[in-house]
């Protein structure tokens, strides 16, 4: 036998119990006289002791000879420890061994396997499975384990059926590139399977054929830029349903996502904020806004131009958001945010910044253009209270709305650390149907093709198609989009009738979605559905601070395997 019992189990109510545990070495402390050895494996630590003349000879020797991640069986007696260690599970009891085994020799690790570690990303990425055996990742996979359970239970209880869907497909445009898998390339025209970006096509045929509630925790994969929250290969929970309206999804999913703050968080969540997609980008500048921090974006374009100030009169907008009550800050914290917004990737010209004073007063470098009176204007339109401070950028109108929306969140991140611990889920609805690309001269699907307009619109695909609204949702915790997803067109005209808005002709539709429409015309119930990036779930539900913590093999920031060494020549 090699256990009886885990590294995390035995307990003073153990004592005098003959037991075997197995694990890996984490410390060894040789005190000459005393050895002490802590074992470890996926549920804890114990410690080993060895004693001179006490212990058997033969197992002291072998216990001396031990180095850190030794793979070893240690049967012995259950004994209570002289000085008991509060800060671990099994910190009352000790083994007393009356024979140890070597499984298995280890070569000294790259980087010490400890909750804090030595070892530099790449290094750690290299030997994954070394990383993988610290705790905190341990931890992370294992609440992904929690989670994924989680959600099986409220899918299952309303009635979801888990129903798998093939990974070598034909393309579905999810507005990334494909990863393409060659499957007969000795034919004339070479023959490819694509990977799916995400199983939308299959699991609408699957509301065709009548499953009524599908969902399904899939692989899935895009070959797109990637950014800290991306990955080319992730994991969605994907969902559909029938005879259902956008507002069910609403109900149903919000209810998901509370279920799993209460599960695995014990957060009772209250009821999302909703917003439209333009009001979003009006007071935000981003369709995923963060709201830990509140400041709206303010427009003081009106009050700020034509009084002499050059920069403003030449700007386009001049827009500023309003730190909360209390959140002063010092000249040099200021000069830190003007060096941000400064830096290229932002590339905004400077800060302009109004002190409104406790006492009612109001200090900003601006008083060399504007009396008190026009200032304290501004600060009535901004509805700043007393002791706070408002930050102002200007410039065209895109660049700047953006420019806000990174000042706004690094602003909160850096000087709002009491707001920033809360969690804000908010539903963004409303999007535009399409997208125009100047570029391609054609438009583009904000979501995908898949999905309805608003019936009071339709009208408007005709003549106004920019302005088609989409009955689409993406949800966005803490300025992270977690989920996304829409009502989808079950009308074969219709879809027709969006993938010619898209660009398609008549034969290039049925050549690539030909499966699609002949569904839609053997009787397509009304369907909808959502898609949620389980990864990022973890992170934002975890509190991590990336999604590749939660995942136990990931590539790197530039989408490489650096463990398997992927991608790679064929040998
Ligand atoms: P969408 O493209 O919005 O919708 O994807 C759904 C969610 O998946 C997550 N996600 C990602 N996570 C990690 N790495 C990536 N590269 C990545 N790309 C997306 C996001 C996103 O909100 N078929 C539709 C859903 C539907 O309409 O039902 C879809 O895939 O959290």
């Amino acid at each position: 036998m090699l256990r009886t019992h885990h590294c995390g189990q035995l307990q003073l109510t153990d004592q005098g119990k003959e037991v075997i545990l197995s694990g890996w070495v984490q410390t060894l402390r040789n005190k000459g006289y005393l050895i002490w050895i802590d074992l470890r494996d996926r549920y804890g630590i114990t410690q080993i002791v060895c004693v001179q003349d006490i212990t058997h000879p033969y197992i002291f020797e072998k216990a001396k000879n031990l180095t850190r991640e030794d793979v070893i069986s240690v049967k012995g007696t259950v004994t209570p420890r002289k000085s008991p260690n509060p800060h671990l599970a099994t910190g009352q009891i000790e083994i007393a061994p009356t024979a140890l085994e070597v499984l298995n020799k280890a070569k000294l690790p790259p980087f010490t396997i400890e909750d804090h570690t030595d070892g530099g990303s790449e290094l750690r990425m290299q030997y994954r499975y070394l990383d993988l055996r610290r705790k905190p990742l341990q931890q992370n996979l294992i609440f992904r384990h929690q989670v994924n359970t989680h959600i099986r239970s409220y899918l299952n209880q309303k009635q979801f059926i888990e129903i798998e869907t093939p990974a070598l497909i034909k393309s579905t445009p999810e507005g990334a590139r494909d990863f393409l898998v060659p499957a007969d390339t000795q034919a004339k025209k070479q023959l490819y399977y694509a990977l799916p970006q995400s199983p939308q096509t299959l699991k609408q045929l699957l509301m065709i054929a009548g499953m009524d509630r599908y969902y399904q925790l899939v692989k899935c994969f895009r070959n797109e830029d990637l950014r800290a929250d991306r990955q080319p290969e992730f994991t969605q929970l994907d969902c559909e349903l029938s005879f259902v309206t956008q507002e069910d999804i609403i109900t149903l999913f919000e209810g998901l996502i509370q279920h799993l703050f209460q599960t695995t968080k014990h957060i009772a969540l209250p009821q999302f904020t909703r917003m439209p997609y333009r009001q979003a980008i009006e007071l935000y500048g981003t369709d995923k806004p963060d709201l830990r921090w509140g400041m709206p974006f303010v427009d003081f374009t009106h009050l700020a131009k034509g009084k002499g100030f050059t920069t403003f009169d030449q700007a386009e907008k001049i827009i500023g958001i309003t730190l909360p009550q209390g959140a002063q800050l010092s000249r040099k914290q200021i000069d830190h945010l003007t060096e941000f917004v400064k830096k290229p990737h932002i590339a905004a010209s400077g800060l302009a910044y109004i002190k409104y004073l406790a006492d009612g007063n109001i200090r900003s470098p601006l008083e060399k253009w504007y009396q008190q009176q026009e200032l304290q204007q501004w600060v009535q339109k901004s509805k700043a209270q007393k002791n706070s401070l408002i930050l102002m950028l200007a410039g065209e109108k895109a660049t700047t709305y953006q420019a806000l929306s990174l000042l706004r969140i690094h602003t909160g991140k850096t000087h709002l650390p009491h707001l920033s611990k809360n969690f804000m889920p908010l539903w963004v609805t409303d999007f535009p149907l399409l997208t125009w690309d100047s570029e391609a001269g054609r438009y583009e699907a904000m979501h995908h093709p898949f999905t309805a307009p608003k019936a009071t619109d339709l009208p408007l695909l005709a003549t106004h198609p920019s302005q088609v609204q989409a009955q689409s949702y993406d949800i966005v915790i803490n300025g992270t989009e977690i989920g996304g997803g829409s009502v989808r067109i079950h009308q074969k005209y219709l879809q027709l009738q969006i993938l010619k808005l898209l660009g398609f002709s008549t034969q290039q539709a049925h050549q690539q979605f030909g499966f699609l429409l002949e569904a839609l015309s053997y009787g397509t119930p009304p369907h909808a559905g959502i898609a949620f990036g389980l990864d990022r779930l973890c992170m934002i539900l975890g509190e991590g601070t990336s999604i590749r913590d939660y995942i136990a093999f990931p590539k790197n920031n530039a989408g490489r395997d650096v463990m398997l060494d992927a991608p790679s020549a064929l040998i």
